[in-house]
């Protein structure tokens, strides 16, 4: 269902507030990755473009103590976000009471405030993690307009995305809200054929939820990383020391038997005695010897992998094929992510951190559609959930 967009709304002269995900990797004050702070801007520079008023709010981190607040300030980030959009950004060291008030009220047309970490609300009875129903209409009166840009947090509902937009009139999509439901939506419910899911991680038990949601929609789903070994156990494959979840083989079975020949799993193996980047390995074909773990597909499963890329129109890429960070295990991940860059005439996505990691670490994102900003909200939305925070954005 199409929904309210930020340019729907005439914001000139209006406190417009807005929901980020600028929950972004910090250490000791220093941004690892600005990526969701820059996917971002859009939303916030058409409203100051607009002579809006732009009231950022978000999450960073999850505070659970005093000492928490520390190291989780949003302070950093929004200097960042001066930096990037080459003008002032007002910093509020406040999640509510007259400090913000008045630092809203003093905002001119143009004007960017920053809230401060909306989970420092989470000491005082987890207002904002639980959706207060006072925090939301609270952080509601502040504003004439609301717009939810946080799709990385779309999977939760709290006080800062359903909690706002339920005490507004209305609830609008910001560019990159609407750019990542269209892309994970168009895959998942309209996904131009063939349609191949790579997906690879650790455990089943984290893509059970996606794998049988793409059982019906998929052509191919290319299975690969830690998770492979499971079902390679419920298949009767030896699996030597490799990872495995056993509570989860019967399941396996269920799935390789409901999704036959749709469902490829690695052919051959880089097995190593040890979870070591040092430890002796070789390329092995079916079983795994004993002594011996799995930590990448080998070169025979990529080769296959990549025919049946070739003539894809939609891919998803979800979780590495195996220990990309270590360089002897790495090149499943890397030939399968540099297959999915080459391919120019088809829609690539991918979503998780760890394989967008991998694109960026072999150059290919530039080549990639569309690389989500969600974690488990991508992956929430591959499995085909409702995901609160869309919901409570108004249908057009
Ligand atoms: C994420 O990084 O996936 C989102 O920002 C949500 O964060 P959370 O898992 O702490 O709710």
């Amino acid at each position: 269902m199409a929904k309210l967009i930020v340019s729907d709304l005439d914001v000139k002269d209006k406190k417009v507030l807005v929901r980020v995900d600028f929950n972004v990797p910090i250490k000791n004050g220093v941004i690892g990755d600005d990526n969701r702070i820059v996917a971002a801007l859009p939303t916030i520079q058409y409203i100051i473009d607009n002579n809006g008023k732009a009231i950022l709010f978000s999450h960073l981190g999850r505070i659970k103590t005093e000492e928490d607040k520390k190291e989780l300030s949003l302070r950093p980030v929004a200097e960042r976000l001066s930096e990037l959009l080459k003008k002032p950004v007002t910093f509020v060291p406040a999640t509510r009471g007259k400090e913000l008030e008045d630092a809203i009220n003093n905002m001119k047309d143009g004007d960017v405030l920053v809230v401060e970490n909306t989970r420092f609300e989470d000491l005082d009875g987890k207002k904002e993690s639980k959706n207060d129903p006072e925090l939301g209409k609270y952080w509601a009166s502040l504003g004439d307009l609301y717009v939810n840009d946080a799709f990385g947090t779309a999977h939760r509902s709290h006080a800062s995305n359903v909690g706002i937009s339920s005490n507004m009139p209305q609830a609008a999509a910001g560019f990159l809200m609407e750019k990542e439901i269209k892309f994970l939506g168009d895959a998942v419910e309209n996904p131009k054929h063939p349609f191949v899911a790579i997906l690879g991680g650790a455990k089943v038990s984290d893509k059970i939820g996606v794998i049988s949601n793409l059982i019906e929609k998929a052509d191919k789903i290319l299975v690969g990383g830690g998770m492979t070994y499971t079902f390679y156990a419920a298949k009767g494959l030896s699996i030597g020391k490799s990872l495995v979840e056993t509570d989860k083989i019967d399941l396996a079975k269920q799935i390789i038997a409901e999704a036959g020949d749709k469902l490829v799993l690695p052919v051959d193996n880089v097995v190593a005695t040890e979870f070591s980047n040092d430890a002796p390995h070789k390329v092995v074909e079916g079983d795994i010897p004993d002594g011996y773990m799995a930590l990448d597909i080998g070169p025979k499963s990529v080769a296959e992998f990549k025919d049946v890329l070739k003539t894809a129109k939609t891919v998803v890429w979800n979780g590495p094929m195996g220990v990309f960070e270590m360089s002897n295990y790495a090149k499943g991940t890397l030939e399968v992510g540099e297959a999915l860059g080459d391919l120019t005439d088809a829609t690539t996505i991918i979503g998780g951190g760890d394989s967008t990691a991998a694109a960026k670490q072999l150059g290919i994102a530039p080549k990639i559609t569309h690389i989500s900003t969600g974690g488990g909200a991508s992956l929430e939305y591959l499995e085909g959930k409702e995901l609160p925070g869309i919901a409570a954005i108004t249908n057009k």
